[in-house]
């Protein structure tokens, strides 16, 4: 790995900003602005969250009870109030919020006033359903415009959401369930891919049947004839919001009542259930949209993300809406029906701010630079890049395909950790494959184990003070919540490697603990194994992630099998079926390799360090430990 860092800093350029995107951008002096930020961070916060509204004011604006924090102590506010409510006030009424691609070519587009009515029938609807304050909902719906009406009801009336991602299998969309203990399910009939339509509601259908919290569940029909409904629990999303009133009140909410659950992948085989809140949240997603992306009235905002990651919670719906901003979402792939497919929707709207991911690029420049040189892209002003390390090849490319002179914000950020924590903001020097800087008010740091601060090189990437969007709890397990503060003494950690340069530039490098990322997923390896060892035929699995071209990491499994069974083609098949069928497609391992014993620790702690160092031909390290 140090290899690979010398040999990123080498090649390193640095790219000031243009004279053009300094004049128009609201930071003009990151040094100072930060500095200033961090002198007196309550201060820095309490100054950005009076840019939103709230029905009543904090009392104080952090209680930090290491590492347990509350932000904004006493206020009350609603986050879909402040997406919705405070534009359609103002002259952004019939402004456009939401244009929606679909991967057919539909186009449906929302005013904030629309979006508002649609958002407020929704919410009267789950009302109606005798949904109460602090009840959950799970959201299991392709990239289509209900998910973002679904989520921005339950905020409205202080239901928490869990969005799941509509890729998962049944079995994992019941086990997220099953965690939140969800009233009602909303999901569609089908969702597509490439052409293709995935019956989401069979998933659904299996999940639910394990389920006995669900009471109901909604189901947008996109296919005609509509898919049948079984009368007493499931129903029909136009006929649930026929007759709702298109006006309900946003409920006064406590500034720490919990928005929504988020699931992600930790280091155990059990997903873990990250709670965000309504006010810290709102402010973190608010001012990072807005300082970041250099967000202003005119702006096109085209994040590519699906609302089921954190990406889509924070910069497709709440970052965006609470900035007053028209946003674009697609559904589909980006080189579906032709890899012209995103440069298109560029020109067609005008995007002016692209956030995309390393994936998505990487998998854009296999199909060559005249697929972008075919459009007009000369509306883009700001780029972005989000979920793993860019490479500076990929980062290279990027910015030349679109002109040249667009900065490229490469932000690194959590689920955990709600909004970006370290990026560049328009204003500050690049340098290609580095996310550069702190945010404001973000004391980042990499430290050594002890927690001691490093200069220059190599160590682990932590924050060292609170941040208002900040995860509160993991739900059920507080004790996996202390874990990410009791790591590193003093600090949150955020379980990446990291190095910083002689200016302070931080260079994530990946992850430090068994967390993979494929293709911007974040999968654990004891996901895989667990899945794996569900199988009859096997009884010891080992998932290590390897370098892959598109996809940053690809997932290699190795199996002991039971006793009389025999490697074959067919055998391989079917693991990965199992795989696909027990957690989706995306944790699929694209290798799988029968093997006779796995490098293990005297306790029994499989090495899959050593694992990956055999398969990548590199030198294991101390392997002192290792039994046999
Ligand atoms: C990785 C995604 C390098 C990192 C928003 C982190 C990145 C994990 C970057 C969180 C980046 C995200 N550069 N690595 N710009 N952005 N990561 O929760 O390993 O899906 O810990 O959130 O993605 O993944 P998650």
């Amino acid at each position: 790995m140090a290899e690979k860092i010398e040999t990123l800093l080498k090649a390193s350029r640095v790219i000031e900003p243009t004279e053009k995107t300094k004049a128009q951008a609201y930071i003009k002096d990151y040094e100072k602005e930060y500095q200033r930020s961090i002198a007196d961070p309550e201060k820095f916060w309490d100054e950005i969250a009076r840019e939103l509204e709230w029905f009543s004011p904090w009392t104080k604006v952090l209680e930090w009870n290491y590492p347990w924090a509350k932000w904004f102590l006493g206020a009350t506010c609603n986050i879909s109030y402040n997406c919705l409510d405070r534009h359609v006030k103002s002259w952004r009424k019939n402004k456009v919020a939401v244009i929606w691609v679909g991967e057919k070519g539909e186009e449906r587009i929302f005013t904030y006033a629309e979006l508002s009515r649609q958002v407020n029938r929704c919410a009267n609807a789950l009302k109606a359903l005798g949904l109460e304050k602090g009840d959950r909902v799970t959201i299991y719906l392709p990239k289509i415009p209900e998910q973002i009406v679904a989520m921005l009801a339950c905020a409205r009336i202080g239901l928490i959401h869990s969005v799941v991602y509509s890729g998962f299998s049944a079995p994992a969309l019941e086990s997220r369930i099953k965690d939140a203990e969800s009233r009602l399910m909303i999901t569609a009939d089908v969702g597509y891919d490439r052409g293709k339509s995935t019956n989401l509601k069979k998933v659904v259908d299996d999940a639910v049947a394990n389920c006995p919290t669900i009471e109901k569940t909604i189901v947008v029909r996109r296919e005609q004839p509509g898919v049948a409904l079984s009368a007493s629990k499931e129903i029909d999303w136009n006929e649930w919001l026929e007759g709702q009133s298109t006006t309900c009140e946003a409920v006064a909410l406590d500034a720490e009542t919990p928005l929504y659950f988020l699931y992600t992948s930790g280091t155990t085989g059990k997903p873990k259930g990250v709670v965000h809140v309504h006010g810290g949240y709102m402010v973190g997603t608010y001012i990072t949209t807005k300082y970041v992306f250099d967000l202003k009235d005119e702006d096109v905002f085209f994040c590519v993300a699906d609302p089921g990651w954190v990406t889509g919670h924070s910069y497709i719906v709440y970052g965006p809406l609470l900035n007053g901003a028209t946003i674009l979402t697609a559904e589909g792939k980006p080189d579906y029906p032709n890899p012209g497919r995103w440069w298109d929707l560029i020109a067609r709207y005008g995007v002016s701010i692209f956030y995309t991911t390393p994936t998505a690029i990487r998998l854009l420049m296999k199909y060559g630079e005249d697929w972008p040189k075919k459009y007009d892209l000369s509306t883009l002003r700001i780029l972005g890049s989000v979920g793993e390390p860019i490479n500076p090849e990929a980062w290279e490319w990027f910015h030349r395909v679109t002109g040249g002179d667009k900065p490229i914000m490469d932000t690194w950020w959590q689920t955990e950790t709600g909004m970006i924590l370290v990026t560049p903001l328009p204003c500050v020097p690049l340098k290609p494959g580095s996310a550069t800087r702190p945010f404001l008010g973000i004391e980042a740091d990499v430290v050594d184990r002890e927690g001691n601060s490093i200069e220059k090189g190599g160590g682990f990437a932590v924050i060292k003070k609170p941040w208002p969007s900040m995860m509160r709890t993991i739900y059920k397990d507080p004790d996996r919540y202390l874990s990410y503060w009791n790591n590193i003494p003093g600090c949150y950690t955020a379980g990446d490697v990291c190095h910083k340069d002689e200016d302070g530039y931080f260079w994530f490098m990946g992850r430090a603990d068994d967390v993979l990322k494929v293709a911007g997923n974040r999968i654990s390896t004891a996901e895989v194994e667990s899945a794996l060892v569900s199988h009859a035929a096997v009884v010891e699995a080992a998932a290590i992630g390897k370098p892959h071209k598109t996809a940053g990491e690809m997932i290699k499994a190795f199996v002991i099998l039971a006793q009389g069974q025999q490697d074959s083609h067919e055998l391989i098949k079917s693991l990965k079926d199992h795989v696909l069928k027990e957690l989706g497609k995306i944790a699929v391992p694209r290798e799988i390799e029968v093997v006779t014993s796995l490098p293990k620790t005297r306790s029994g702690k499989i090495m899959r360090r050593v694992l990956k160092a055999k398969e990548l031909g590199q030198d294991p390290g101390d392997i002192s430990t290792l039994e046999e």
